[in-house]
């Protein structure tokens, strides 16, 4: 059967992926209240759609960190791409610079960032930092990720320890096995590091280590993981250049606000002057139009881009990307949006549900 929507390919890619690896993928912490939020929190937002004006063009293309990108939908940092497709993050890489995105790859990627380049050259990526309690390490990772043309670095704050997830734990899931992270090879012992020690995780980091981060990086620094205007405000007064409002896609603290939710907080607090994205829970191209009207530059996906690598590849992710990317256009369309800088609050119904 044909694949037409985001949730098609969830289907499909339940049926292709073994279940540890579908429980891995789909997984949220503790309850998983916060996973089904981040979905079906867009679905109380109604539309206010605008008619009368010429939609015979429409423009989908937009600006992150002054790069364009063919429309506001990107690439989250999601780990183990391997697990789905057995080339891994290069297929995902091709399919990005296919679709003229921005790809976020994870500290946690299966393939090595030199081979994740090589496989697609001109494609636009930032560089998503699991910030280590091995400074060298640090400091290796992003100069590394700096020289290979990756264009910002996205420092995920909200994992100072591992969220609980029950599947997992019930699985008895062994990634250590067949996974080695490739891109956290130690300078000092020259060997790769093993799924098992992931815990080498900083849960010490603080706002006051974000200027050293600066110091050794000419790369924009984007926080991913904000949920609260104190944070927003604090994201501000540290200089960092962008925001991802996020609830890791449900994965660590449970019981959080949708994404969605955490948006017109985070946006109101930051007052225009740094860019504010989103992900957790984008599914259709409305989702999409809603998070613009609310405050977002742009929009994340993580288990989608999954989906599609346990589908089809690289052919998967580009069908995914594109299934969306044409949703969107047409969510424009419906509202009467020529651009997406026509996108704002008056399209979306006040108060909500
Ligand atoms: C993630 N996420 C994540 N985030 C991050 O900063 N670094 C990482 O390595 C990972 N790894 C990861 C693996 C898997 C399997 C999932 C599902 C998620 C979180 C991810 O970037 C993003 O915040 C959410 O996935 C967004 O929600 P949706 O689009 O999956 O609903």
């Amino acid at each position: 059967m044909a694949l037409v929507c985001l949730t098609d390919f969830e289907a499909q890619a339940r049926q292709r992926l073994s279940k540890s690896t579908w429980d891995f993928i789909e997984g949220g912490a503790d309850e998983g209240i916060t996973r089904v939020e981040n979905v079906t929190a867009f679905k109380k937002i109604r539309l206010r759609p605008r008619y009368l004006r010429d939609v015979s063009k429409v423009d989908t293309r937009t600006t992150i960190q002054g790069e364009e990108i063919s429309a506001p939908i990107c690439i989250s940092p999601t780990s183990f791409h391997c697990l789905a497709w057995p080339d891994g993050e290069m297929s995902t890489a091709r399919a990005a610079q296919a679709t003229g995105i921005c790809y976020v790859t994870s500290t946690y990627a299966s393939c090595s960032l030199e081979n994740i380049v090589a496989a697609a050259p001109r494609g636009l990526r930032w560089f998503q930092l699991y910030v280590q309690t091995d400074q060298q390490l640090n400091k290796q990772l992003i100069q590394r990720a700096e020289s290979l043309g990756f264009k910002a670095l996205v420092i995920t704050v909200d994992v100072p320890m591992h969220g609980n997830r029950r599947q997992d734990i019930r699985n008895q899931l062994d990634l250590k096995g067949n996974l080695m992270l490739k891109d956290l090879q130690s300078p000092k012992e020259g060997n790769s590091i093993p799924y098992c020690q992931m815990s080498f995780i900083s849960s010490s980091l603080c706002w006051d280590n974000l200027s050293w981060l600066q110091s050794i990086t000419r790369l924009p620094i984007i926080l991913k993981g904000i949920l609260t205007k104190e944070d927003a405000e604090l994201a501000v007064k540290h200089n960092v250049h962008g925001i991802i409002v996020s609830n890791h896609g449900g994965r660590q603290l449970d019981e959080v606000p949708a994404s969605i939710d955490a948006l017109t907080e985070v946006a109101t607090a930051v007052k225009g002057k740094i860019e504010v994205y989103l992900d957790g829970g984008v599914r259709t191209g409305n989702d999409v139009l809603k998070a613009l009207a609310l405050g977002a530059k742009c929009i994340f996906l993580g288990r989608p881009i999954l989906w599609g690598l346990a589908c089809k590849g690289e052919h998967g992710v580009e069908e995914v990307l594109n299934i969306l990317k044409n949703e969107f256009h047409t969510s424009m369309a419906l509202t009467g949006c020529r651009s997406v800088a026509e996108i704002n609050r008056d399209l979306i119904q006040f108060p909500r549900l």
